[in-house]
């Protein structure tokens, strides 16, 4: 089994919220090289150098400015990956959309951006690295409460989680025979600018931060999260 110092990371959404706070506590259990996807942003930059100062002199962070709800630019991240020779080792499928509407107002675009971003981007990703040989030690898919449970305006993103964890149910048991886990994590409130959409009058003081997920993610990473086992981890305070 690898050193997590020899590990390459990638985290989608990188850039704010629970997929900073996973890139930031990586780097300070040591990764080797952790990759971060976003689309270009202040927000991005500024978790870039915040990340980068963490770092110890053996580590390395890659930013890849991005838009996940082009399937064909986020083809590109996984070919450009395979042809420079970086294999993925954790995978963290985190960049997450959402457009509360009611089924009224939603419009076929607001859908198919989210299942762009939520669905299509993973299975993108998950895809063209395994077809080119890589060889995954975990992959966490990040769905929500709102895939197990939709709520009133919701129906595009909770449509979308429920499919990320169905398709997670899949690959995890697809993937075991590769010695890939596959991890779907279901968060519920955290304090993230996504939520303020979701939840605009929300006390974000209140609810669960990003930091608490990050934690649950990394401690799944670690030798313990071998004995923790489960189709869908939910997160919630
Ligand atoms: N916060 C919650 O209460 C909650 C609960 C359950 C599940 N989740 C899930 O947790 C994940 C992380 O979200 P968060 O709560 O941390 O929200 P956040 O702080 O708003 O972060 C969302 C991330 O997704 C990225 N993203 C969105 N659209 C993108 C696109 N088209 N291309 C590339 N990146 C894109 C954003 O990057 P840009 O800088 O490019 O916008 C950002 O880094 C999401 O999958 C979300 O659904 C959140």
């Amino acid at each position: 089994m690898k050193n997590i110092k020899d590990k390459t990371a990638l985290v989608t959404g990188g850039s704010k919220g629970i997929g900073a706070a996973v890139g930031l506590q990586l780097v300070k259990k040591k990764i080797g090289h952790l990759i971060l996807v976003a689309r270009p942003s202040k927000a991005f930059k500024d978790t870039i150098a915040l990340i980068e100062a963490s770092c110890g002199p053996n580590q390395k962070v890659t930013a890849i400015r991005a838009d996940l709800a082009d399937s064909k630019r986020t083809a590109r991240i996984a070919q450009s990956l395979l042809a420079d020779g970086v294999n993925i080792d954790i995978l963290v499928n985190n960049a997450g959309f959402t457009a509360p509407k009611s089924i009224f107002e939603a419009s076929f675009e607001e859908l198919q951006q989210t299942m762009q971003v939520n669905l299509y981007a993973p299975f993108l990703l998950i895809q063209i690295l395994l077809q080119g040989g890589n060889n995954f030690s975990h992959i966490f898919n990040i769905a929500s409460t709102a895939g197990i449970k939709g709520r009133a305006g919701w129906a595009t993103y909770s449509s979308s989680k429920a499919a990320l964890t169905a398709m997670s149910e899949a690959l995890r048991e697809e993937l075991l025979p590769l010695g890939t886990r596959v991890t779907c994590l279901s968060p519920g409130r955290c304090a993230t600018d996504l939520r303020k959409v979701l939840a605009p009058d929300e006390d974000p003081t209140q609810i669960m931060q990003p930091e608490h997920v990050a934690d649950v993610m990394t401690t799944l990473m670690g030798d313990v999260g071998h004995f923790i086992d489960s189709e869908n981890i939910v997160v919630r305070l």
